[in-house]
């Protein structure tokens, strides 16, 4: 709030001057009421907007916030072990399946880093989830040995962020578009399930013109994927992008400002790229912008939450939030994705076998080429997995 100096500045003497007279005393309670009412109008563009001001904090958690940040500030200390947690296989897993899909849906993930975070958040996205991608690579403007970091053309900080995604793709389309059929942004913070991301994306062409996430209202008329929660191109995608898009400023922003995952959105719809549907066969989320708790927990968050504002799809709060095969969440701490790897891929409870359900059906992308949006449906061909 605005201190002793701030009204000095803004009012010059008239918190003394003003009990001088009536009209000096209206002046006083007109800046009031200025002041007033401008503070609460700031707070609610800040609470309306998630990218623009997330640094801002947001306190209208109903229960608990231990856990569950809300903005990239949050998680500026946090930072995870010096030493590897250390690894051992499972020689009774069966792996066949996404043995077979690690080669028939290559996903290369790029993650958005800065040279603070490389030792504190980026090595250990390399250390868990990053591994099971078929390439991985971490864009930063500044280079890393230990983490072979790429040193892209842009200068640091919030505001080159959508700079810094026009330079990842335009590296990646230059040097490895064959190199996978997907290509994965995410976050140093973003933990992924990149089992899941290659079973929901099998039944799509990556010659497809698609991308997919966390799809949010505003701003996009087709709507636009958070950039926290992550978001997957197709070649075709990528391929836009690079020869279409990040050369023509009419269509794609040429500068590094504005929000990041707006400008990507709008991008992406001006060349032709569908907003694709990243829902399972029941409805349920897979790419989510919090940490499960926050989707999980019925009343976690009151409804003027900006999240419930801007969700693309109806989504239900408890156990129906999140499919049962969800790809990625967001701000997760360096230690949470120590937690994550473990619960996911290494505590089993004894005596309960899940078989895996059979591969949907592949989508005959020439028959429905370009913009046809129904093509980015959910896949309900081998109605698979979820089943409650
Ligand atoms: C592994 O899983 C696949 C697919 O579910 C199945 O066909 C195969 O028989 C399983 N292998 C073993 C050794 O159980
Ligand atoms: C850029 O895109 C606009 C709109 O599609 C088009 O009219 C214009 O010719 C394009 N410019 C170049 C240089 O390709
Ligand atoms: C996108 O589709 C529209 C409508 O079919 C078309 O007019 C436009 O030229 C296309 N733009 C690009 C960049 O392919
Ligand atoms: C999948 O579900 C839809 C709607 O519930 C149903 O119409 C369809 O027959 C189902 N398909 C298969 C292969 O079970």
């Amino acid at each position: 709030m605005a201190t002793n100096n701030e009204y000095r500045l803004l009012g010059r003497n008239m918190l003394y001057e003003g009990t001088r007279s009536i009209s000096n005393r209206k002046s006083l309670l007109a800046l009031i009421v200025g002041l007033v009412t401008g503070f609460c109008m700031a707070e609610f563009f800040i609470l309306a907007s998630p990218s623009h001001h997330s640094w801002i904090p947001y306190s209208g958690h109903i229960r608990g916030d231990v856990n569950d940040p809300h903005n990239s500030r949050a998680l500026v200390d946090s930072f995870g072990p010096d030493e590897d947690v250390g690894k051992h296989e499972h020689v009774n897993e069966n792996d066949t399946v996404a043995k077979q899909l690690y080669k028939e849906v290559r996903v290369l993930c790029w993650i958005m880093t800065n040279p603070k975070n490389h030792q504190k958040k980026a090595r250990h996205v390399k250390r868990t989830w990053g591994t099971r991608c078929n390439k991985l690579l971490f864009m930063s403007s500044d280079e890393d040995v230990e983490l072979n970091a790429i040193k892209l053309p842009v200068g640091e900080g919030r505001n080159n962020l959508w700079g810094k995604t026009r330079e990842a793709f335009k590296y990646i389309y230059t040097h490895h578009l064959n190199d996978a059929d997907w290509f994965l942004k995410a976050d140093d913070d973003t933990y992924v399930i990149v089992e899941n991301l290659r079973y929901m994306l099998y039944p799509y062409s990556p010659e497809s013109p698609l991308y997919f996430g966390c799809k949010f209202k505003p701003y996009v008329k087709q709507g636009y994927m958070s950039g926290g929660a992550g978001y997957v191109l197709s070649r075709e995608a990528v391929r836009r992008f690079a020869e279409i898009g990040a050369k023509n400023k009419t269509l794609c922003r040429a500068d590094s400002g504005g929000a990041e995952d707006v400008e990507m959105g709008k991008c992406m719809e001006k060349v032709n790229v569908t907003a694709g549907d990243s829902r399972d066969s029941n409805g349920r989320g897979r790419f989510f912008p919090f940490v499960p708790e926050h989707h999980l927990i019925p009343g976690h968050t009151d409804k003027n939450f900006w999240y419930w504002k801007y969700i693309f799809y109806e989504t239900d709060e408890g156990l129906d939030c999140c499919s049962d095969h969800a790809v990625s969440f967001h701000y997760v701490s360096p230690n949470q994705m120590y937690v994550l790897d473990y619960l996911i891929y290494h505590l089993r409870p004894y005596g309960l076998v899940m078989t895996p359900d059979a591969l949907p059906e592949k989508i005959d992308h020439k028959r429905k080429e370009t913009t046809e949006p129904k093509m980015a449906l959910p896949p309900s061909a081998g109605n698979s997995s979820d089943k409650s």
